[in-house]
């Protein structure tokens, strides 16, 4: 995915995402070496589009930002270095932005156009929950925050896609578990809720893959009735949901936060959101899910996160610094 936004003061004024998503479904994951060269094809094309449909020249632009990990490196390297090469002929300010951190201000982003609501920005508690990453976040301030706790093995999106694997279902399998869950229930089959009742912030999602596993070599005509698909996709998403909001809400209690937030692709499942505002509403908890179209990785996020770092403090990123490909959120 190679993707661009502008914004000024808080306004996403373009925002355009060229998904390679079909592409890499072939392969039933993300090919590195493919998505670097998609991106090297599509980066002027979308470039010069979203500054078109933004009513603006590059000389107009009072900086680039582009994100500078972590993420696989190959595809990293293209937007980072192109970026950097952009903000130096345009002789404007360069901006790396961590992927993570930028995941912490796009539920903060919405309306139409969108923009950024600082206005009603609160300490927070963000999970950033997607194909890559399932992280638990304080967000104390603007700028401010300390990582709380991460998975120690799969990330959530990587548990659905895994298990959407074994059931035969197609990549990315989230998205697809989510709709067959619709007609499911979600207590048909108990599968295990990992590390839910342990009392720290981390998350475990590789053993749910393999109880699920041995789950279907046990009972493999589940698979071949439409009825126990459901019930099956249900089970599992149940499963994942109710460790992902119940771990969320323990730490926004704990850190006696008003507000949580969410974000990444697994953010668009509708049980976690109908779950978080659930269980936000009894807690009396604001709740903050960044938008559908936003939950993915996108450019607003970065480009926002980027004017933040600019009016506060003025921080830049050298024209020569590398992209950091393991990059950890502190
Ligand atoms: O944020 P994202 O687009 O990419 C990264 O991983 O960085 O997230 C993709 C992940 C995939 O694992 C996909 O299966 C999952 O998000 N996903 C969903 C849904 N939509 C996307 N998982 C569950 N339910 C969904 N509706
Ligand atoms: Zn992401």
């Amino acid at each position: 995915m190679l993707l661009l936004a502008l914004e000024t003061s808080g306004e996403v004024r373009a925002l355009m995402v060229s998904s390679q998503i079909q592409m890499h479904a072939e392969y039933g994951g993300v090919v590195p070496e493919l998505a670097a060269r998609e991106h090297l094809r599509n980066f002027f094309p979308v470039a010069t589009a979203a500054l078109a449909e933004a009513g603006v020249t590059a000389a107009q632009l009072d900086a680039v930002a582009a994100t500078q990990g972590p993420g696989l490196p190959t595809a990293l390297l293209v937007g980072f270095k192109a970026g950097q090469a952009v903000a130096f002929a345009l002789r404007k300010p360069f901006v790396g932005i961590h992927h993570h951190e930028a995941h912490l201000y796009s539920p903060w982003i919405s309306g139409t156009p969108p923009r950024a609501r600082f206005d009603q920005f609160q300490p927070n508690v963000s999970l950033i929950v997607s194909g890559g990453h399932t992280m638990l976040v304080h967000v104390e301030d603007e700028l401010k925050h300390r990582v709380l706790g991460g998975t120690i093995d799969d990330a959530a999106g990587e548990c659905f896609d895994k298990a959407g694997k074994l059931m035969g279902l197609p990549y990315p399998a989230g998205p697809v578990i989510d709709r067959l869950a619709e007609k499911g229930n979600p207590k048909a089959y108990d599968f295990p809720r990992p590390l839910l009742h342990d009392s720290n912030d981390d998350f475990s999602f590789s053993g749910l893959k393999t109880s699920i596993r041995y789950f279907l070599r046990d009972h493999p005509t589940l698979l071949e009735h439409n009825e126990t698909l459901h019930d099956l996709c249900a089970s599992v998403q149940a499963a994942i949901v109710e460790v992902l909001v119940q771990k969320t809400l323990r730490a926004a209690t704990r850190l006696n936060v008003r507000c949580v937030t969410a974000s990444g692709g697994v953010t668009c499942n509708r049980a976690l959101r109908a779950e978080l505002a659930r269980a936000c509403e009894r807690n009396q908890f604001a709740l903050h899910l960044a938008e559908q179209s936003l939950c993915t990785d996108n450019a607003a996020m970065i480009g926002i996160l980027a004017e933040r770092k600019l009016r506060h403090g003025g921080i830049t990123t050298l024209y020569d610094e590398e992209i950091a490909p393991g990059l950890q959120l502190a």
